[in-house]
């Protein structure tokens, strides 16, 4: 029997998935097992980049969480509302859920855990935070021994690519925030990524995994690239620095209580490493003990890699639906203990 999918969402990342999911069959044995049985969109007569069978587009995304036929919704349309309801509706139903929605998940992420906890269902999220970069299932599994100390990131995709055009070209913050729209980095609203506030949900989620508990956007400080100009870059340049959006969430002396969790614009040293990371790549350093330091890289933006994270998460979950249900899958073992962490 196959899995079915009620994907929400077929925009930039909407969209990379499902040519992911049809085109790419030969791929990996579980992809076979897919069925693509519903997308919910806003505009049905929107032009599309991807051929569905008729009657699988649909705008009553209300139908898609309560069909019973449906077994993983694909959260891919972003927003906090409906999109919360929408998650909630669908954990309520028995479904699992796979989002790319760091906004959604920082703000809410305690509710929908615990409904998740209670009717028995996963919730994935890797493509929330780092695009393609697998970052979310090594901080919950791989890492989980170690003692974290901090966690320094370039998360945002949009603002990493409009400060290395304004430091390589010279370009202007308008023109560049323009292309990366039109590249499909930027969210629906732009603001979200250029004000901090993205990459500012972002560490949110990322402090919950690495150092347990909750860590509310509200404790975040945040800071945008709105105010770095051409001049400011020159300077910097010129004493041996970068300037770079960094996402910092560092423990004092271990003390998880005294956790500082703060997104700015940060002058980096040139020899450093987060230096090095240009365009729409993102990196995160954790450091932690035993481990030393850890830097996961990789694209942080965009519709194929993106689609690559989601994909994971759907056939971890199929991986999981075609197993024995009374065990469960390795891969998604330690993921309940972990959404533990992420709520109060
Ligand atoms: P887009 O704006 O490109 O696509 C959003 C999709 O959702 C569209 O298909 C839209 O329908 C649909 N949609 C939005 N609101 C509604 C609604 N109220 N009712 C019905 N359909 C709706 O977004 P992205 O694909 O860029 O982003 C989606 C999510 O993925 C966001 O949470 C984002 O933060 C996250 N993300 C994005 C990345 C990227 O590189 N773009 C990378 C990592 C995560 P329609 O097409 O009809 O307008
Ligand atoms: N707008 C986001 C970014 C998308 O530019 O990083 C990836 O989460």
């Amino acid at each position: 029997m196959g899995v079915k999918l009620g994907i929400l969402g077929l925009g930039t990342v909407g969209t990379g998935t499902v040519q992911l999911l049809q085109d790419k069959i030969d791929r990996h044995p579980l992809l076979q097992e897919i069925e693509i049985y519903r997308v919910g969109v806003r505009s049905p007569n929107k032009p599309r980049q991807v051929e569905l069978p008729a009657g699988v587009v649909t705008t009553d995304l209300e139908a898609i969480v309560n069909d019973p036929a449906i077994d993983i919704i694909v959260e891919v349309m972003g927003g906090l509302e409906p999109t919360r309801s929408l998650i909630l509706t669908a954990i309520k139903n028995g479904k699992h859920v796979v989002t790319a929605n760091k906004a959604v998940i920082s703000r809410f992420g305690a509710e929908i855990f615990t409904a998740a906890n209670a009717a028995g269902v996963y919730v994935m999220l890797e493509a929330s935070v780092g695009g393609g970069i697998p970052v979310i299932q090594p901080l919950k599994q791989s890492l989980s021994v170690n003692q974290i100390h901090a966690i320094t990131g370039i998360v945002n995709g949009t603002t990493n690519y409009i400060l290395t055009r304004m430091q390589t070209e010279g370009s202007d913050f308008d023109d560049v925030l323009a292309d990366a729209q039109s590249l499909g980095y930027a969210e629906a609203d732009p603001t979200a990524d250029v004000d901090g506030l993205d990459a500012a949900d972002k560490i949110a989620i990322l402090a919950s995994l690495g150092f347990g508990g909750r860590i509310n956007l509200a404790d975040v400080y945040c800071e945008g690239i709105r105010q770095v100009s051409k001049t400011d870059i020159a300077y910097a340049t010129k004493l041996g620095f970068v300037i770079k959006l960094l996402a910092i969430a560092k423990g004092q002396n271990h003390d998880r209580s005294q956790l500082s969790v703060r997104v700015h614009p940060t002058l980096v040293p040139q020899s450093h490493p987060l230096a090095t990371i240009n365009g729409v790549y993102n990196a995160i350093l954790v450091e932690g003990e035993p481990i030393g330091q850890v830097m996961f890289f990789g694209p942080g933006a965009g519709a194929g890699a993106t689609a690559s994270a989601v994909c994971s998460d759907i056939l971890n979950l199929v991986a999981t639906l075609k197993t024995d249900t009374s065990k469960a899958h390795p891969l998604l073992a330690c993921s309940h203990q972990h959404y533990c962490q992420i709520s109060p």
